[in-house]
């Protein structure tokens, strides 16, 4: 078991990385929560798969009632929003009830976000079941959901009281899920942790250990930086572009982060922040894990970037790779970006 507690100014909790930790689920959450009811988000898959062992183990211990969403981003929207909100009022919860986040990272979102707003904020617990959102959306306290086409609009800032790993959820993925989020792993690495990056070239089995190495890497800057101003940031390695690219042909997330990194990297090399050795060895990691290689020349996307919500007063915050394990916030104007793009 490993155990690693995300210390902010205002609020601490644990997470605690187990194989089999959701068949005890109940003597975790004891721990943060002694209340009766309790009140787990899921969707229609995931439910599936794991929902009746979750109420027979936390029945032990609590009062469990249940809202399930269909799977997909379908479900990160005002209709779900208030799907949810509606069904917990009708069961009548109270502002000291627990909700517990069973699911991807839509679910985690959703279920934040309804977190943070219903009665001005209830407490959470994250039971994170894809690798993508083991790795990053179930820890640091970002919820939301998407509005006017537009992703994570709508959010509120909100921890949770504690999150619950078991690498036992990775089993059920497909192939694709799994790689997808290696991309936000391998950008862990990337970023912050040279050992652990150069370690996957050899497809290690994803256990307890190397979840920990990765979420170490998001634990240091979320607890510097619990609200996304500053060093934060860098873990948007390969969003920048990302986003573009998984907006334009429909990458799932960890897809548009590789390729995004690929991108990064070139750039990177060109402004000669980038060692130029960090772009073979990137490459080879996420060709070992089947994500797409896909080359997009990164002159062509940056007058899209201009349009991310992170483009800040017609400034943008790249984050780029100087060497392998350590990164630099670069930042370029609109008109250095216009000067960098292709079309001008
Ligand atoms: N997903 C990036 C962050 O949590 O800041």
């Amino acid at each position: 078991m490993k155990n690693i507690k995300i210390e902010l100014k205002n609020h601490s909790y644990d997470i605690f990385i187990e194989k089999g930790i959701l068949d005890k689920a109940n003597t975790y959450i004891k721990k943060v929560y002694n209340n009766k009811n309790l009140y787990i988000i899921t969707d229609d898959n995931v439910s599936k798969l794991y929902l009746d062992k979750l109420v027979e183990v936390l029945s032990n211990d609590f009062n469990v009632k249940y809202v399930v969403v269909p799977h997909g981003e379908e479900s990160k929207t005002i209709k779900y929003y208030t799907y949810v909100c509606e069904e917990l009022i009708k069961m009548d919860i109270r502002r000291n009830e627990l909700l517990v986040a069973l699911g991807g990272g839509v679910i985690g979102d959703l279920t934040g976000f309804v977190a943070g707003t219903l009665y001005r904020g209830i407490p959470y617990v994250g039971i994170p079941t894809s690798l993508l959102s083991q790795m990053d959306s179930s820890i640091g306290g970002k919820t939301g959901i998407d509005f006017c086409d537009r992703k994570n609009i709508l959010g509120v800032f909100k921890q949770p009281e504690m999150v619950l790993i078991d690498p036992n959820t990775l089993k059920t993925l497909d192939n694709r899920e799994f790689n997808n989020g290696m991309g936000e792993l391998i950008k862990h690495g990337a970023i912050g942790n040279k050992d652990l990056l150069l370690s996957l070239v050899n497809k290690p089995e994803i256990d307890e250990d190397i979840i920990s190495q990765s979420l170490h890497v998001k634990k240091r800057v979320v607890e510097l930086d619990e609200f996304d101003t500053g060093v934060r940031m860098t873990l948007n390695f390969g969003h920048t572009f990302g986003h573009v690219i998984e907006l334009k042909y429909h990458y799932k997330h960890g897809e548009a982060v590789a390729v995004g990194m690929l991108m990064a990297l070139k750039l990177g090399i060109d402004l000669g922040v980038t060692q130029k050795e960090c772009y073979d060895v990137i490459y080879n990691i996420l060709k070992a894990y089947n994500l797409p290689l896909d080359e997009y020349d990164y002159k062509e996307y940056m007058l899209d970037i201009l349009g991310d919500k992170k483009n800040l007063a017609g400034t943008i915050n790249f984050i780029l790779l100087t060497s392998l394990g350590e990164c630099t916030i670069y930042k370029m104007t609109e008109k250095e970006i216009k000067e960098k793009a292709k079309c001008e």
